[in-house]
């Protein structure tokens, strides 16, 4: 049994649909049983649990030979991958722990919330005795999606500076995760999941512009007016803090290296943005 957390996400959704395609037993965790993504077949067991409450996690788990441990960016989510991780020891069955962390965690660089509390979830499940694989993707190129309103209207504004990142379509770091998860070979080993290249946020907005049909320019917003813009709108300030965060990480350039993983592991080359663009024409379309 595979047991898929953060089930009806961006990625893990994929990875329970590409888990069922290659035919396993999977349950996918779930807050709420009643609203299932509709692409799930009956091979899928959806099993309501919550990160925050460890009996609900031990009957989530009870069988597991393999978890993906994916848990969503919130102020708990260092406790909440340790809940999950220390669910799988309490099986006493010693499945393999696929972590879901990000791109840096082997580097650690300082200041960055969500990588710090992902770096402190890997080293808790070294310690644990787990066999383990570690998957770092870099930011997902679906990301852009919820800025596609801004696109249309001629801007891509974010505090990324002039730095490039490698990054890389959720889609194949779902691929890569269901390569990974019950597979042997890969115990003790951190994937990084990048794109095939490093843009630039003015490269990105070019590419954007090519697929909306306008110029779209970048605007390199200073990180206190990235962080008022976003208040303004509505984050809450943890969050919105640890984006501007993250955006100084990839303003810095240290978001910019390319990995060969993604085809090592699923054969196939890593999209392009540009590929992605495309083929998200539509909703960049607003259509
Ligand atoms: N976005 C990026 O660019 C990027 C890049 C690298 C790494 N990451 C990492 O990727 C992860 C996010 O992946 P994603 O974008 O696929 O996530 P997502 O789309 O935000 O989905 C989060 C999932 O977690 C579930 N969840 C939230 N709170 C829960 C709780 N208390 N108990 C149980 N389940 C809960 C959600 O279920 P519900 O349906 O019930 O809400 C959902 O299935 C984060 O760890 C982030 O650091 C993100």
């Amino acid at each position: 049994m595979i047991v898929v957390t953060g089930a009806t996400g961006t990625v893990g959704s994929k990875v329970v649909v590409g888990l069922r395609e290659r035919g396993e037993a999977v349950r996918a965790l779930v807050r709420n049983v009643g609203s299932v993504p509709a692409e799930w077949d009956e091979g899928v067991q959806p099993v309501a649990a919550d990160f925050a409450d460890p009996l609900s996690l031990d009957a989530a788990l009870a069988d597991a030979d393999a978890v993906y441990v994916l848990v969503a960016v919130h102020p708990e989510m260092e406790t909440h991958e340790r809940n999950v991780i220390d669910a799988a020891v309490r099986t006493g069955r010693r499945p393999h722990v696929v972590l879901h962390a990000a791109a840096g965690v082997e580097q650690r660089p300082d200041g960055v919330r969500f990588l710090a509390a992902h770096v402190a979830a890997f080293e808790h499940l070294v310690a644990s005795g787990l066999p383990w694989t570690v998957l770092a993707p870099n930011g997902f190129f679906q990301n852009f999606l919820g800025m596609a309103e801004s696109a249309r209207a001629g801007r891509l504004a974010v505090p990324g500076g002039q730095g490039s990142v490698s990054y890389v379509d959720a889609r194949d770091v779902a691929a890569a995760a269901v390569t990974v998860l019950g597979t042997d070979g890969h115990q003790g080993a951190v994937y990084t999941l990048t794109g095939p290249a490093a843009l630039s946020h003015a490269e990105l907005a070019e590419q954007l512009g090519a697929v909306v049909g306008r110029t779209v320019e970048y605007v390199a917003v200073e990180p206190e007016a990235a962080l008022a813009g976003m208040l303004g709108a509505g984050w809450d300030g943890w969050r919105a803090a640890g984006m501007v965060e993250l955006y100084g990480l990839y303003a810095s350039g240290h978001a910019a290296a390319v990995s060969p993983d993604v085809e090592k592991l699923t054969g196939r080359p890593a999209r392009s943005f540009a590929e992605f663009a495309a083929e998200h024409a539509e909703v960049l379309h607003g259509g």
